[in-house]
């Protein structure tokens, strides 16, 4: 099964692309992540958003999720909320002719510094997303809290917790992902 893994971080260290790439690694066999960053997307300008002409980088990324299974969205928590770029990110893709979030399964990770771990940011996403349609998966809910605690230099997580939930998150979204496209 074939799942786009968007990290709603552009950092080179980000913590969210590192849980994303665990999340790979850790995955079963017939699950397949391939990780993908916002960082080519520009910002929304509705100068460049016309009926025969939108940013290539938008649509790749819609192209990508359409072949898609499922989307598998990291993202971090900002002022209680989402990434200014995942956002807008969303936006674009709400922009593009066959809407690629509309019916496929979405789940929602995160990893931030504070205790509750995206919770804020989680619950926003889930407010935006109503919008374009996708079937997010309620449960179960994956919040990585005092993220910087939880890998070591190399970018594996060091948490073996967290790397046990992880693997029982992943096998439960795989689960609900065949479950929906059964449908
Ligand atoms: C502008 C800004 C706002 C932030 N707001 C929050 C917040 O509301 N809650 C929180 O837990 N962490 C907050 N943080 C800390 C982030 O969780 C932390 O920087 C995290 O590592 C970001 O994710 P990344 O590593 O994937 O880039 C904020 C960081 C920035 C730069």
């Amino acid at each position: 099964m074939k799942i786009i893994a968007i990290s709603g971080s552009l950092r080179e260290g980000s913590f969210n692309t590192k849980l994303l790439h665990c999340a790979r690694k850790l995955a079963s066999e017939d699950l397949t992540l391939e990780v993908v960053r916002l960082n080519d997307i520009p910002l929304y300008n509705g100068d460049h958003d016309t009926a025969d002409s939108k940013p290539e980088a938008v649509l790749q990324l819609a192209e990508k999720l359409r072949q898609a299974e499922g989307i598998l969205i990291c993202t971090p928590e900002y002022n209680y909320s989402i990434s200014g770029v995942l956002k807008n990110a969303i936006d674009w893709l709400s922009r593009v002719d066959g809407q690629p979030f509309n019916g496929k399964p979405v789940g929602i990770m995160g990893a931030a510094a504070g205790q509750i771990g995206t919770a804020r940011a989680q619950y926003h996403l889930r407010q935006v997303l109503v919008g374009l349609n996708p079937r997010v998966m309620s449960r179960p809910e994956f919040f990585m809290g005092a993220v910087h605690t939880k890998f070591d230099d190399d970018g594996n997580l060091s948490d073996a917790d967290s790397e046990k939930f992880l693997k029982s998150y992943l096998a439960a979204f795989a689960d609900w992902v065949r479950g929906q496209t059964r449908r």
